[in-house]
């Protein structure tokens, strides 16, 4: 069996702007690996381009053996996306989207309703089946993103960061389904995160990307060691591979997303 996601020289270029520089990693069957990087590192666009929603520049990726660049509807398949950005209809309710998503992802007609079911059960979402989506907290909206996302049974997940704006207790609920959906499924889950702290509990592995260049990978115990500095922590590793302090702006960023959030589904 192929890994999960192997990619080499994987570069994107926008005009003279390099925005991912010939990164080459791999992640296995299984995994859970975690994306870190300041903002414009490039983690958004690497996603991108291993979803086929962005064709590289140059080199090569493969998502579960599949060639991203020839075969794009062929991973299309075998892959859940969770965007950066909002991606349910406030206007419908739960099972509306749900539904809605099931046809988009070609779930066959007779089996649709049960998917939803499940993913509903699933999510701890059946109590909320028939309301308006536009009324559920940033939370619950995160987690009807990964129920669409896992209604067609993807192998991988790809979630670009899922639980930025959310409160502790949400983030921590979205993290308690997805570690669910490794363990029921055996899913790969691939997610971008600023939350060091999430990077460390969750993820098998992680990278640390700085302006497009794969900066470090490892364990996060690894990634502290490389740092030579003892008693280092995820954050400190952070801060030596990318050069960069933690943003104490990011509260400011993640309001403004919040409110955005708010105001597209207001
Ligand atoms: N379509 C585009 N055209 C031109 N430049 C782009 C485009 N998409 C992304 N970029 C640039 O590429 C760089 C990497 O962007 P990307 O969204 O991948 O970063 P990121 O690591 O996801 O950052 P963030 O943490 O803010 O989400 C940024 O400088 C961005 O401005
Ligand atoms: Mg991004």
């Amino acid at each position: 069996m192929p890994n999960i996601i192997d990619v080499t020289n994987l570069t994107k270029r926008f005009g003279d702007f390099t925005a991912v520089d010939s990164i080459s990693f791999s992640v296995e069957r299984g995994e859970i690996f975690a994306f870190l990087g300041p903002n414009g590192a490039g983690k958004s666009t690497t996603i991108k381009m291993l979803i086929t929603l962005l064709k590289p520049t140059g080199g090569h990726a493969s998502v579960d053996g599949i060639d991203v660049g020839t075969h794009p509807g062929d991973v299309r398949n075998v892959i859940g996306y969770v965007p950066q950005s909002i991606s349910v209809d406030g206007t419908l309710t739960a099972y509306e989207n749900l539904m809605l998503m099931a046809r988009l992802y070609e779930v066959p007609r007779s089996e649709r309703k049960q998917r939803v079911q499940e993913v509903l059960d699933f999510l701890n979402l059946q109590e909320h089946a028939k309301s308006l989506v536009r009324t559920f907290s940033g939370g619950m909206i995160r987690k009807m993103e990964i129920g669409q996302a896992m209604l067609h049974r993807p192998r991988v997940l790809f979630l670009d960061e899922p639980t930025t704006g959310l409160d502790p207790v949400a983030r921590q609920n979205v993290w308690q389904h997805l570690l669910e959906l490794r363990k029921s499924f055996g899913v790969s889950i691939f997610f971008s995160t600023h939350y060091m702290e999430e990077a460390e509990s969750a993820a098998d592995r992680v990278a640390i990307m700085n302006q497009g260049k794969l900066a470090v990978i490892g364990t996060a115990g690894e990634l502290k060691v490389k740092t030579g500095k003892p008693g280092a922590s995820l954050e400190d590793a952070f801060i030596y591979f990318t050069g960069n302090q933690l943003e104490t702006a990011g509260n400011f960023r993640e309001i403004r997303r919040a409110r955005r959030t708010e105001g597209r589904l207001g």
